[in-house]
């Protein structure tokens, strides 16, 4: 089992993959849990402004580093939780940097498939709620966050409009922790 956690920053999906991890242990499930950017390549990714470009690789660099480590331990039968992978890619590097004028979207499947070694996830999350709310939530902690509100709506569109494409989960996040974590359970027949 594959999944991963996705939405804008300041949507939640932290606090949820915490509850999710605790109850994988309550129910003796074997998990791994990992996050995109990692290190080494995260202080450089985070730390540095790039050409939409060259985050695109650094980003699937880091991104098959990750899935080499993955495929060891779906091998041992562990579910793999992962906060932020590809759907991140799409919707910043993509959609919103402007990666689409420079890479097709066949290109960047392609391109996906080979960093992710061909494994794609069972399911993905988007927790998703009102670009006012997650952006006052923010602690601007990177590169990436010191963006405008606007860009945060635009950020939310996206995520939205590639759920539709890809069948990827929406989930409601403005509503308590526990009502969130229900629906979240419910998707992955833990109830
Ligand atoms: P992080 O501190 O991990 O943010 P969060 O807790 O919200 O996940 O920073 C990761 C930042 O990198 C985040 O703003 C999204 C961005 N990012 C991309 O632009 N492309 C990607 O492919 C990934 C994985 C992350």
């Amino acid at each position: 089992m594959i999944l991963i956690f996705e939405g804008i920053d300041g949507s939640g999906k932290t606090t949820q993959i915490k509850l999710l991890s605790k109850e994988l242990r309550k129910r003796k499930i074997k998990y791994y849990l990992t996050k995109e950017p990692k290190e080494p390549l995260r202080s450089v990714i985070l730390k540095n402004k790039f050409h939409p470009l060259v985050y695109f690789f650094l980003f699937n660099a880091d991104r098959a580093r990750n899935f080499l480590q993955i495929r060891k331990y779906l091998k041992k039968k562990y579910w793999i939780l992962i906060d932020r992978s590809f759907p991140s890619t799409f919707a910043y590097q993509w959609a919103l940097g402007g990666l689409d004028k420079v890479i097709d979207k066949k290109l960047l499947l392609k391109i996906n498939k080979i960093s992710t070694f061909s494994l794609y996830p069972d399911k993905v999350f988007i927790f998703d709620l009102p670009a006012e709310i997650a952006y006052s939530r923010l602690k601007k902690e990177n590169i990436f966050e010191d963006k405008s509100l606007n860009y945060f709506k635009k950020l939310r569109k996206v995520y939205l409009k590639l759920s539709k494409i890809f069948k990827w989960h929406v989930i409601d996040s403005s509503k308590s922790k526990e009502e969130v974590f229900e629906e979240v359970k419910k998707i992955l027949k833990l109830c």
